[in-house]
């Protein structure tokens, strides 16, 4: 990888990026403007990544985008020596910059766009400075870190055995992660197994990722049979681990996997985390989320680590985020260097076993890790977060 910039006489403070280039493309223009807005470095890292957006009339718009500890430079000619080579239609782009608060990088209509070589830690970390949050999720994200402190003093996670409804939205309103047992159930929990899931929903379509190749819930499970050894060292997040990665859960397994709460109406739409992720890899790096989380799990264990949202000053959670709020710091591997008040941080961690249910409220940091592999489950967002009446 290349170490320092050579764009003569280009340099710019990355706190204080100039528009420099002219580009042919508003699309690219606005592009540049959003990742020039929400680049942050603190890892030091360097790179020099080519983008090339190409019309329907297969004219290119290049945006090549050259990084280190110091500058962000941007420009519109090609590179000659690059870590990292994104080709994908201008339509694409055009959709991320007019959705910079919604876009998700796991949609196949984004990500099966896009043809991407090199390094692709680089391009993860450019894809990340180009989003931005909601005024609702700031707001949200605000009232949690700096309200309800006395309730975050819990250092136990709460279990409730086959709760009510009333006494699920009870424990939420007081800002405490808890766990469910014996939820109520169409199949239960130890009726599954990979068998089983080929079985019963073997030919059943899961949208990972890619727009033209169908897999099929049989084939990703075949598949996965093929990593067991993965090393965390071999884990590019959102690129290759065997993880279905929250897409939706497909609406032919709602009925089986949904515990009997609330409508579906009260939900955002089901996903699904099926896969092989090693056990010192995140399955989900740490963040938080803007509305009340159900996890339920359904094969092999899981650890979570929380922080309570006032400790967000401690977790260095990123600039430029949108349905969610990743960080920096990475808890498997602290970087006290970079991130020295992590060392201050104070979590709590449960082990998720089968057939319970995680919920999490609003603000809440976490970090995922697969202590056994396979793994399978579901998730889900209250719609509103409890105590929160929304556009209050
Ligand atoms: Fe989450």
């Amino acid at each position: 990888m290349t170490t320092t910039l050579d764009m003569q006489n280009q340099k710019t403070n990355t706190k204080k990026h100039k528009k420099t280039t002219e580009y042919q493309s508003p699309i690219v223009s606005a592009l540049a403007e959003e990742l020039a807005a929400g680049f942050e470095n603190p890892e030091k890292i360097s790179g020099r990544c080519q983008f090339d957006f190409v019309t329907e009339s297969e004219e290119s718009h290049c945006l090549s985008v050259c990084f280190d500890d110091v500058n962000l430079v941007m420009t519109s000619d090609p590179l000659m020596d690059k870590d990292a080579y994104i080709r994908m239609p201008l339509h694409v782009a055009e959709k991320i910059v007019t959705n910079v608060e919604g876009v998700d990088y796991r949609d196949p209509d984004i990500i099966g766009h896009m043809e991407m070589s090199g390094n692709l830690h680089l391009v993860n970390h450019l894809a990340k400075a180009l989003v931005k949050p909601s005024k609702m999720t700031q707001h949200t994200f605000h009232d949690a870190t700096n309200t309800y402190r006395e309730a975050y003093a819990s250092k136990a996670i709460v279990y409730l055995d086959s709760p009510t409804e009333l006494e699920i939205l009870e424990t939420i309103e007081q800002k405490i992660p808890f766990i469910i047992r014996n939820p109520p159930t169409n199949t239960p929990h130890h009726a599954w197994s990979l068998d089983k899931l080929k079985e019963s929903y073997g030919d059943v379509l899961l949208r990972v990722r890619s727009t033209t190749v169908k897999e099929t819930v049989a084939e990703f499970v075949d598949k996965m049979s093929l990593v067991q050894n993965q090393k965390a060292a071999d884990v590019i997040e959102g690129h290759t681990k065997v993880y279905t990665e929250g897409c939706s859960l497909p609406w032919q397994m709602r009925e089986d996997f949904l515990p009997h709460y609330f409508t579906t109406h009260d939900f955002s739409a089901p996903q699904i985390w099926l896969g092989c992720v090693p056990v010192d890899a995140p399955a989900s790096s740490l963040h938080r989320d803007p509305l009340d989380g159900f996890l339920y799990q359904l094969i092999g264990r899981k650890k979570v680590i929380l922080f309570s949202p006032d400790q967000a000053s401690l977790l260095y959670p990123m600039k430029a985020y949108n349905n969610y709020q990743p960080c920096w710091v990475k808890p498997e591997t602290p970087n006290f260097k970079d991130f020295p008040l992590f060392k201050k941080a104070k979590s709590l961690e449960v082990v998720l076993h089968p057939g319970e249910i995680l919920i999490q409220p609003a603000g809440w940091f976490h970090a995922v890790y697969c202590l056994d592999s396979p793994t399978f489950s579901v998730s889900y967002f209250l719609q509103h977060p409890v105590g929160v009446t929304p556009f209050d």
